[in-house]
This record gives C-alpha cells, sequence and structure tokens, in this order.
C-alpha cells in the first residue's frame, strides 16, 4: 500500500473513459487524481494535478491525442504516459510511443494488462535504490499512530496538537484520522462538527475517488485536516480493516503526514493502523498504571519486529508530585524514553475545553513548546516556524 500511483486520464469518448475510470477506481494501489474529457484541457489537468502517471485514451481523434503525448513528454520527462486505443496493429503502437507514450494498451482494457502496465511504470520511475527519479515527487508520507497505555493519558491531546503544529510548516499537508471508533473525541478538541465521518468512507469504500475523499475531510483554521470518528456509536463496527488500509493508502498519496489517533481497546482498526504507521508514539505517564501497561503493550508489540522498532514512548504529564522517578522508569520499560511532555493543566484542559489547539490557544506555553519540539524531533526535516518566547508577549495585544 506504500506506493499508490496517482493516475489523470484523457478521453472525451464516455463510452470508453468511463468503464477505465471505474476500472482504476477499483485497483487499491490506485489514486484517480483527475479525468478529463478534452484533449485541450489535459495539459492544464497536468500542470495542477501532477500525476505520477498520464493515461492517454487516443480514439476519439488520434491526431490531436498523439500530439497530446510529444508535448506531455517534452514538457514532463519524469511523467510516463500510458495510451490505450481500440486500434492494436503495430503502426498505431509505434505511433505512440514514437510520440513519448511508455507504454500502449488495447482496449477494452483488461484489469491484469493494466496492472501489469502499471507496474512497469513504477518500477521504471524508480532508481535501483528505490528513489523516484528525475525529481519526480515522493509519494509517500510519514504516518503517526498514537496510542496510549491507557485512558485519558494524552493521546487525543498530543494528536491533535501535533497535527495542527505540523500544519504551520511550508509545503506540507497534514490530516488526523480519528480511530477511537466509539467515543473519539478529536472533532472536540478541535471544535469542528463535520459534514461526513470516517463511516460514510468506510460506505462508499468502492467508489472512493480524490473529489469524495478529500470533501469528507473537515479542514481547521490550522490547516490540519480531519476525517472523524462516526456519529453513531453503532456506525463503529462499519469500518473493517480493508476500509482503513484502503483509506490509508489513499490519504498517504495525497497529505505528507497522517496523523492516527488509536481506541484503547487495541482491536483489529487498531492493529491495522499501528501496522500502516512508519512511527507509532505510546504516550505514557509516570504512574503505575500507565507504566504497568507500557511494559505490556511493548511485550505484545515486541513479537513481532515491524511493530517494536517503530515504538517511541512519550511520557505525558511529567512534572506532576506524584510522579514515580524517571530513572525508575526507564528501567521498568527497558526502553529509552523519546520525549517528555511537561504537565500543564491550566493550558492543555482551558485548550481542550475551548476547542481550540495550544497552537491558537496557548502558542507561549511550555506545552506548546514541548510539543512543537516532539513534532520536529518525529519529523526531522519539517520546517516549524519559530515558536514564540515569552519575551515576545511584551509586544503582543494578547
Ligand atoms: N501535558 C498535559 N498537561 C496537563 N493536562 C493534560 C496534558 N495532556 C493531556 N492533558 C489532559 O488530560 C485529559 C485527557 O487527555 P486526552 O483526552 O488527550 O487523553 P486520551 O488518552 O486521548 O483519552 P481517551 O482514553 O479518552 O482517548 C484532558 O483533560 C487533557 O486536557
Ligand atoms: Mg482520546
Amino acid at each position: 500500500m506504500r506506493d499508490v500511483q496517482r493516475i489523470a486520464i484523457v478521453d472525451p469518448a464516455d463510452a470508453t473513459r468511463e468503464p477505465l475510470r471505474n476500472m482504476l477506481l477499483g485497483v487499491e494501489s490506485v489514486w484517480l487524481e483527475a479525468e478529463c474529457s478534452r484533449y485541450e484541457f489535459f495539459h492544464d489537468v497536468i500542470r495542477q494535478s501532477q500525476p505520477d502517471v498520464a493515461v492517454v485514451a487516443l480514439d476519439a481523434d488520434h491526431a490531436k491525442a498523439l500530439l497530446l503525448i510529444a508535448q506531455l513528454a517534452q514538457d514532463c520527462p519524469g511523467m510516463p504516459i500510458l495510451a490505450v486505443s481500440g486500434r492494436g496493429d503495430g503502426q498505431s503502437i509505434l505511433q505512440a510511443l514514437r510520440s513519448g507514450a511508455k507504454e500502449f494498451l488495447t482496449s477494452p482494457v483488461v484489469l491484469e494488462e493494466l496492472l501489469t502496465a502499471l507496474q512497469r511504470l513504477h518500477r521504471g520511475r524508480l532508481s535501483s535504490d528505490g528513489t523516484p527519479l528525475n525529481g519526480a515527487p515522493k509519494a509517500d508520507s510519514l504516518v503517526i499512530a498514537v496510542a496510549g497505555a491507557r485512558g485519558g493519558v494524552g493521546s487525543t491531546s498530543l494528536a491533535v496538537n501535533i497535527g495542527c503544529t505540523l500544519a504551520q510548516c511550508p509545503n506540507v499537508g497534514v490530516a488526523l484520522i480519528d480511530l477511537d471508533l466509539a467515543l473519539g473525541d478529536a472533532d472536540v478538541a478541535l471544535d469542528l462538527m463535520p459534514d461526513y465521518t470516517l463511516a460514510d468512507v468506510a460506505l462508499n469504500i468502492e467508489r472512493l475517488d480524490m473529489t469524495f475523499l478529500r470533501r469528507s475531510l473537515s479542514k481547521h483554521s490550522s490547516g490540519l485536516s480531519l476525517l472523524p470518528h462516526p456519529v453513531q456509536m453503532e456506525d463503529a463496527s462499519l469500518i473493517r480493516e480493508e476500509h482503513l488500509q484502503r483509506v490509508i493508502g489513499l490519504l498517504r498519496a495525497s497529505y505528507t503526514h497522517l496523523i492516527l489517533d488509536l481506541s484503547k481497546g487495541f482491536n483489529a482498526t487498531d492493529v491495522t493502523a499501528l501496522r500502516m504507521a512508519d512511527v507509532i508514539l505510546l504516550v505514557s505517564q509516570l504512574e503505575l498504571t500507565s507504566l504497568r501497561n507500557t511494559v505490556r503493550i511493548l511485550l505484545t508489540l515486541g513479537a513481532d519486529p515491524a511493530l517494536s522498532d517503530k515504538v517511541k514512548v512519550v511520557l505525558n504529564r511529567v512534572g506532576s508530585d506524584a510522579d514515580i522517578g524517571l530513572k525508575k522508569a526507564e528501567d521498568t520499560i527497558g526502553k529509552p524514553i523519546f520525549w517528555q511532555v511537561p504537565n500543564d493543566a491550566r493550558s492543555m484542559i482551558e485548550s481542550r475545553n475551548a476547542g481550540v489547539p495550544l497552537l491558537q490557544h496557548a502558542p507561549r506555553s511550555k506545552v506548546q513548546a514541548s510539543i512543537a519540539g516532539l513534532t520536529q524531533a518525529l519529523c526531522g526535516t519539517a520546517e516549524l516556524p519559530p515558536t514564540p518566547t515569552r519575551r515576545s508577549r511584551f509586544f503582543s495585544f494578547k
């Protein structure tokens, strides 16, 4: 699922475009980025959508289509073109390839042939070490799963505030999926009243396309996009592992960062999220239940090296009076603590109650400074705008 190919198609004939479009929508590793019914407009569509592959159907007007292929091949040398035509004779194939197409398929297109051609094009875009050639943008995004060692440990607070902080970086698109399907509250933390939820997406999974999926996410003023948990508790059971796999796979193609706020149930969707994540933040606290559960969770995840290598333990609410010592906690857990977020009840609880993230509610608080540091440590290259210092408050009107 890591390598979703973003595809744009042009075909002026509805009779051939629609079956091809439906076939592409059914392919899990494909994201239909754009669909166009005029050769004249396709160049602009490509410029705006920057797909990984362009599919050009030739039969509506061979001369125009071949000219378009030649122009695209010249202007976008890193983007392979797949030509499709009902005429599978040697002459037609040769013309398309000479114009600049990398692959040719005869229509009606057969699914297996389409998949093989797409795989060849995908391999052709990668160098021997698996990195994209020709400066093509890397389709992968960073998926961060946030799991908690017990209820109320601070998973949602961290997930939401990491998301909003990250959304401030240039050239970054961040989406948060609330996977606490029954009792999630990421929408409350952001004071959003979403029109669509994960349940709507799961119910329409077969005809999920870019427009529908993007419309299903609610955008917060910080720039963070949210796909919330279902409104009705009973709808939680509609969401199955394969739905989540497809949704995460598609969102990775469109966002640079995905944050998954898990439930404390460690159920099938949580496990899917853990498997698909690049990083697992295990949120704990310096008290007995959290530390005991942290050890149990690490033991369970430790049975699968693919999971255990991704886990980073984050201690939340550090600095409360009743804290167990840090050294003792580290010895108990048997793993270094990746990050410590201070206890800052006033800023955090007020921010949660107001439904306003820390970045907007208490941008100079120590807890926001710590979360900004955590975000930087996780995302490495992300250029975070500087956190305002306390001194700058003197000049502010707040
Ligand atoms: N660093 C912090 N300092 C002070 N209070 C905090 C901190 N982090 C979280 N809290 C508070 O702890 C409470 C629980 O936080 P949160 O809802 O994020 O936990 P959770 O793990 O998502 O809970 P749930 O198990 O319900 O999903 C909230 O009232 C929040 O304001
Ligand atoms: Mg929560």
